[in-house]
């Protein structure tokens, strides 16, 4: 019977509470900081990587540990101790487990449906159901709530975890620690090494093979100037946890009189359906018309109309008018540029003065949203 853990299983051990610890500062951390924080969005998505990492590799760990015997405990504990021992490792592995997968069924259910790009690589899907719930606003509360009672829970055992382990080594001296050490006698140091390769290979290999499992989401890329033949086209472009989301209305009705002599005289009105949105994925599509975002229903016009037009150059023109969004209007200035017949330019608004978005799960997305557009021009 071996007298230590093997290599891999202590590899594994220790690689994981590194993990474990430094998700649990990032996640603090993140928390502290304010919903349009970008710096928020970039930890969250690290914390999600690096969450679905140890998720890989505890279900690695958990293959290693129910095929590997571990080693006998000292004959000197006593059976409730034993009982104790075991009872503390299986409730480890079994939060160890839950945590990740609460995070992950978290993601899956939240309302606004966000991808989750494993470090900015690669895509992760969203467990299957909690996508189609109808009251996934509830349901990700509740999972946020699960997330951060079961960290706490670890936190707990933890910390009794290592109150143990120190007991054995300076009260009862039975040096149970080096049984989770590789010291330096130990003979194979390539033990190590190929112990840490197997953790990643793990992850990295499951994290390829269920990326290639889930769907793309298709980017609506804005067209270019020139591409309009004849129509209107107005755009959107938002940062979803610092990814693009963009979109396009496809009820856009925009008019551009231009009146070169007296630019004054110029005018843009535009009317735009909320309910065309599309941004390549029918979750977010069915999300954003929801009473919380556009609450298209209630609202299905957004309009502009411009006020003074005043020109900059022969081609371009800064344009004052007023932006109504769910019946708000506000003061919005931009520059727009004529050029084969075709007026286009784009805005930011920050999406909050407009009531879009504000309550519930909006913090994953940026308040700056970029409106782009395009109109053939029309002469007075
Ligand atoms: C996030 C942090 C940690 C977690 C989740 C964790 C989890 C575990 C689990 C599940 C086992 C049982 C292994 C098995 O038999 O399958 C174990 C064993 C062990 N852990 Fe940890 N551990 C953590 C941190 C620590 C720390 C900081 C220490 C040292 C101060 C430590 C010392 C040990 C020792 C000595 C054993 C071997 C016990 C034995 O020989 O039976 N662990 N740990
Ligand atoms: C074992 C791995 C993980 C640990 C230890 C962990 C731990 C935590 C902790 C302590 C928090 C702060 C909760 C609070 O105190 O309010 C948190 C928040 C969060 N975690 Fe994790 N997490 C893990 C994995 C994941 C995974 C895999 C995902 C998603 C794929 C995830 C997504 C999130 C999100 C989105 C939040 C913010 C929730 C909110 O307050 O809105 N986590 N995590």
């Amino acid at each position: 019977m071996a007298k230590r853990y093997s290599s891999v299983a202590i590899s594994l051990h220790w690689l994981i509470a590194v993990l474990l610890a430094g998700l649990v500062v990032v996640a603090k951390v993140m928390n502290s900081l304010s919903d349009d924080d970008p710096l928020r969005f970039t930890l969250i998505q690290w914390h999600k990587s690096f969450g679905i990492m140890v998720l890989l590799l505890v279900v690695a760990r958990v293959v290693w540990r129910v095929t590997h015997r571990p080693p006998k405990l000292p004959a000197a504990m006593k059976g409730w101790e034993k009982l104790a021992s075991a009872g503390a490792h299986v409730a480890l592995y079994l939060l160890m487990l839950a945590i990740p997968l609460s995070g992950w069924m978290m993601v899956s259910a939240s309302p606004l449906n966000l991808k989750t790009e494993l470090f900015g690589a690669i895509s992760w899907p969203h467990l299957p159901y909690l996508t189609t719930l109808t009251d996934k606003q509830l349901w990700a509360e509740r999972l946020v709530m699960s997330h951060h009672w079961l960290a706490n829970g670890l936190l707990v055992l933890v910390i009794l975890h290592v109150a143990a382990a120190l007991r054995h080594q300076f009260v009862l001296k039975d040096n149970l620690m080096a049984r989770m050490v590789i010291s330096a006698e130990h003979k194979s140091r390539n033990d190590l090494n190929h112990g840490l390769l197997f953790g990643v290979i793990i992850a990295v290999a499951g994290g390829l093979y269920l990326a290639e499992q889930s769907q793309q989401q298709s980017i609506v890329e804005p067209a270019a100037v020139g591409d309009t033949a004849g129509r209107s086209r107005v755009t959107f472009e938002a940062s979803q946890l610092g990814d693009p989301l963009t979109g396009v209305f496809a009820d856009a009705a925009i008019t551009f009189r231009i009146d070169t002599a007296s630019p004054g005289a110029s005018s843009l009105t535009a009317s735009v359906l909320t309910g065309s949105v599309s941004t390549g994925d029918g979750q977010i599509d069915a999300t954003v018309v929801t009473a919380d975002w556009f609450a298209s229903t209630e609202f299905p016009e957004a309009v502009f109309q411009s006020r003074i037009i005043e020109s900059i150059d022969d081609s371009t023109f800064q344009v004052t008018g007023d932006l109504t969004i769910r019946d708000i209007s506000r003061e919005v200035v931009f520059n727009l540029v004529v050029a084969d017949n075709v007026a286009s330019g784009n805005l930011l608004i920050d999406r909050t003065q407009f009531n879009v978005g504000v309550g519930g799960q909006d913090e994953f997305v940026a308040p700056e949203v970029k409106i782009s557009f395009q109109t053939p021009v029309v002469s007075p």
